[in-house]
């Protein structure tokens, strides 16, 4: 029997994300385990949910820095998701950008989920920048995490109207709806592949 998904978590807020890759699991839509949640604010929501949920949760020193991602702080959880024995990473609303020590670690094993239809919008408030642009539609964007800014090789994208009257706030609660049931699913499907993919 093939042994089930490990999964790490790192996530700077909310966790609605994470929680619907937990929902996903309980359901049994998703045959993983979460073994390590991580996030870069100590009082962030997704380290509670984690709690909650009995799984192993902790803060990443991120020395100070208020977006700067150390080297020290990456090589720093790099080493935890292995001691972990994590096979894949989920970002899931975390604000910082990814570097070498991390995508050596974990080579195309790092995916990310994006409020947007990327390469459109990339960066914050992606949800603002559509409706400030007057796009008549946006959505969601899982894809394979590089050195930039929501660059990475895309997975799948998940498409949501922007309607009439529309606020960033309107249309980011339904943008977020379509990533709670796509990122799940991109998982399932991207597990797949990790066979014929070098072991982290
Ligand atoms: C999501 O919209 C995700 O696309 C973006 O940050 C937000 C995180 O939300 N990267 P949550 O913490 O999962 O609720």
């Amino acid at each position: 029997m093939q042994a089930k998904l490990r999964l790490g978590v790192l996530g700077s807020g909310s966790g609605s994300n994470f929680q619907a890759i937990l929902d996903a699991i309980n359901q049994g839509s998703l045959d993983a385990e979460v073994v390590l949640v991580l996030s870069d604010f100590s009082d962030a929501k997704i380290l509670q949910r984690a709690e909650q949920a009995g799984i192993a949760a902790g803060c990443i020193d991120c020395r100070g820095f208020k977006s700067k991602f150390p080297l020290e702080s990456q090589q720093a959880v790099a080493q935890q998701l292995k001691q972990a024995g994590v096979d894949l990473v989920c970002l899931a609303g975390f604000m910082r950008l990814i570097g070498k020590p991390l995508l050596e670690a974990f080579p195309a094993r790092i995916l990310n989920i994006h409020p947007s239809l990327l390469p459109n919008y990339p960066g914050l408030h992606a949800w603002e920048q559509a409706v400030e642009d007057g796009a008549s539609e946006s959505g969601a964007t899982v894809h394979l995490v590089d050195e930039g800014m929501d660059t990475g090789p895309i997975l799948t994208q998940g498409k949501v109207a922007v309607l009439e009257g529309d606020t960033p706030a309107s249309l980011h609660a339904r943008i977020q709806q379509v990533e709670h049931a796509l990122y799940p699913q991109v998982i399932r499907d991207y597990a797949a592949k990790l066979a014929s993919l070098p072991q982290p």
